[in-house]
């Protein structure tokens, strides 16, 4: 490794706290370029990224328009305040509109995802005048603390005991259901009933907003059964409680659809997103408010507040990678990869006895370890991996310069949009490799 590879690695682990990680086993890769779905090491070594960084590097490295119009906006000015009329930042807010349901009204820009969800919960609370705020365990909404205490998977813990006014409800999870569903509507019916259940004995009255990532992302791409979503719109309706949609991870072409919600025919009250919305080039995330909520806001105070709202290069960007995913047919190269992703995980699913479920939408998928697919035993315990098994798993694909990561007993699979089936296939055979050492391990 060169000097300055050394310097990179060394200042990082002496100097950075780096996130959700005990500090003395970070290991960081120097990055010398990166171009498309690939990074390069400072020994020329080829790294692919499948996990398109943190999920949110939609349209890889480089992307010119991107770059050319964050650069432009640099000459203009850097920086206004959100008070005065920047124009990228209309424009970005009408491009979002524009490819939102018609019920959609306006957009709060924020720095990224955690901050969208702080907001989504105080607009949701200050529209309906109540308090509580229903959320999923399985999910993960950012980590300041009203997006961690959304948050209900482990990432939450800290937090803990939290904000009172924050309750939790179980997802479907149709694979690890001990009911047997005849079919996808049935399931939906239970898990939609549960909830009204719930909703019934925490009072109705009480409750501002259920929120939920539209298709669970780091927990596993559980995709909802047909029929939950719009069971989820009825009970919103019917008790007056804002249906929230977290598309933090799952929007901006990553399911083939431009925002996940469109895959199930239901129109959110409020849409928080970040990530693919300028894929990282500069940081940032907003909320989308329905046009009553909007309306609302022009006789009442909109008590929400950032220094950096709708920051020029950010949406300078924006607005560049929004036309990108249209100039460049995003959803199609994402449905055409995607079904080959989906091919090779039932392939994977098939031949593997470690493999207990597969789960895929367009380029957004998990595969399921387990020790045993009849009892559906899982590779490591919910919240528990003593023996470090899935950080060996995510080595030995690391080793392969096969980048992703994993959560519980799952390992995430998304590469960047703009991957071509020809690469899919060729990635996915490392994947295979892997779990033929992770058959030998069970
Ligand atoms: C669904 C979802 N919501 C919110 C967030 C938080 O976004 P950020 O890390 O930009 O704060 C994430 C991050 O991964 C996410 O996946």
């Amino acid at each position: 490794m060169s000097e300055r590879a050394d310097k990179i690695k060394e200042y990082h682990k002496k100097y950075n706290l780096q996130s959700w990680s005990k500090q003395k086993d970070i290991n960081p890769i120097p990055i010398e370029k990166a171009e498309g779905i690939y990074m390069w090491d400072f020994d020329g070594n080829r790294y692919t990224d499948m996990s398109s960084q943190l999920v949110n590097l939609n349209v890889g490295h480089g992307c010119r328009p991107i770059i050319d119009a964050i650069k432009e906006q640099t000459e203009k000015y850097c920086y206004l305040g959100p008070s005065y009329g920047a124009e990228p930042r209309g424009e970005l807010a009408k491009m979002i509109i524009d490819l939102m349901p018609d019920n959609m009204g306006k957009v709060f820009f924020t720095n990224g995802g955690a901050d969208a969800n702080e907001n989504v919960v105080k607009i949701a609370r200050m529209y309906t005048g109540r308090q509580k705020i229903f959320s999923r365990y399985r999910s993960y909404h950012g980590s300041t603390y009203g997006a961690g205490n959304l948050t209900g998977e482990p990432r939450r813990y800290p937090l803990e005991p939290g904000a009172p006014g924050f309750i939790k409800f179980f997802d479907p999870y149709v694979y690890r259901e001990k009911i047997k569903f005849e079919s996808e509507e049935e399931a939906s019916e239970y898990y939609v009933g549960k909830l009204r259940e719930q909703i019934i004995y925490e009072g109705p009255d009480s409750i501002a907003a259920i929120v939920m990532e539209t298709i669970t992302g780091s927990n596993g791409v559980i995709i909802p059964p047909k029929g939950y979503l719009p069971g989820v719109r009825k009970l919103c309706d019917e008790f007056g409680i804002m249906m929230i949609c977290d598309e933090v991870m799952a929007g901006w072409g990553r399911t083939g659809k431009m925002f996940a919600f469109e895959n199930f025919d239901v129109k959110p009250d409020i849409v928080s997103f970040a990530k693919g919305v300028t894929c990282g080039y500069v940081q940032l995330g907003g909320v989308v408010v329905s046009k009553k909520i909007a309306e609302f806001f022009d006789d009442h105070l909109l008590s929400c507040g950032l220094t950096y709202s709708g920051h020029p290069l950010a949406c300078a960007a924006g607005v560049a990678c929004v036309n990108y995913y249209k100039d460049a047919d995003i959803l199609t190269n994402v449905n055409k990869s995607g079904a080959v992703l989906g091919e090779i995980l039932e392939d994977l699913k098939a031949k593997h006895k470690s493999v207990g479920d597969v789960r895929y939408i367009g380029l957004f998928s998990a595969i399921e370890l387990v020790k045993d697919k009849a009892t559906k035993e899982p590779l490591v315990e919910y919240g528990k991996d003593p023996e470090g098994i899935m950080g060996k798993i995510i080595g030995m694909l690391k080793a392969k310069k096969f980048m992703c990561y994993s959560h519980e007993n799952m390992i995430l699979i998304s590469p960047p949009l703009i991957i071509t089936p020809e690469q899919v296939k060729e990635e996915m055979v490392k994947v295979d490799e892997v779990l033929d050492e992770v058959d030998k391990m069970i």
